[in-house]
């Protein structure tokens, strides 16, 4: 990082993988989890993935988010690898360049949503009164405008998913990886989070890459692919599910 500015430049972004190959060992046992996965999404592009559960789309991920190391190959970030990176290059690569989306709600309980948002931005030192001017604006654009100054306990876990999404979203992020984002929220929030996600990636033309089973994904993307044992294939090869009535 040569910058020491709180935010990243906006940039056009190249996500690339790069024959990754990742197992795992369990005792006696050997899971391959990403198997050879190649796969280039160009500026602007927001590209979904498919594939059932324990297909090893939340580790192809991982690995994208330097979380995890893969075993060979590479994701390079305008052609940065940044699998290869020391834990403190690693930690600056996801406060600074990536934005990842889980399910996974984690909301400080004595903090309204604003604040909650916010937490990213005050990470980077950015001050108070801007950062939550920032994040307000963007739980406005997701339907939270009557949440602002809601605690989690006050909120849906629908609502709380979107301040998660605010937050990863809020430092302008060059690369979002988002884990099943709309597993929690109902067909118009997820269409609203869909289309948050469409927006963001092609104004700031970054690199997306959506996992997710939800058939209206598909109206959004540019490019689909389905993950089956660890490999990688174009197009949704699963039918993708046909919403049922409520
Ligand atoms: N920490 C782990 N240790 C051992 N095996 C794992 C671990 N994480 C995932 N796996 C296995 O790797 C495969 C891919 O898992 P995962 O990436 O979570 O798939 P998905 O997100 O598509 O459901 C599965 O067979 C899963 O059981
Ligand atoms: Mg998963």
């Amino acid at each position: 990082m040569s910058s020491s500015r709180a935010m990243p430049a906006a940039a056009s972004t190249t996500l690339e993988f790069r024959d990754v190959v990742k197992e795992y060992r369990t005792g006696v046992e050997t899971v391959r989890a990403v198997n050879d996965v190649s796969l280039q999404i160009d500026p602007g592009e927001l590209v979904a993935l498919f594939g059932p559960s324990g297909s090893g789309k939340s580790t192809l991920l991982m690995i994208a988010a330097a979380v995890l190391a893969p075993d060979s190959g590479g994701v390079y970030v305008n052609g940065r690898d940044v699998t290869g990176l020391s834990s403190r290059e690693a930690a600056a690569y996801r406060m600074r360049e990536l934005g990842f989306i889980s399910q996974a709600i984690d909301l400080l309980e004595g903090a309204n949503a604003v604040t909650n948002a916010a937490l990213k931005l005050y990470g980077l030192g950015m001050r108070v009164g801007p950062a939550n001017r920032r994040v307000a604006k963007m739980l406005e654009a997701v339907g939270l405008g009557e949440r602002l100054k809601h605690r989690p306990h006050e909120m849906s876990m629908g609502e709380r998913q979107r301040v998660m999404i605010v937050r990863a979203l809020s430092t302008e992020p060059r690369v979002v990886l988002a884990d099943e984002p709309t597993g929690a929220l109902d067909s118009e929030r997820t269409s609203e989070v869909l289309e948050l996600l469409r927006t963001v990636t092609t104004e700031r033309q970054i690199a997306t890459l959506l996992v997710t089973h939800d058939p209206q994904a598909a109206a959004y993307v540019d490019r689909l692919y389905t993950l089956r044992d660890g490999a990688l294939a174009p197009g949704a090869q699963q039918p993708i599910p046909v919403p049922t009535a409520p």
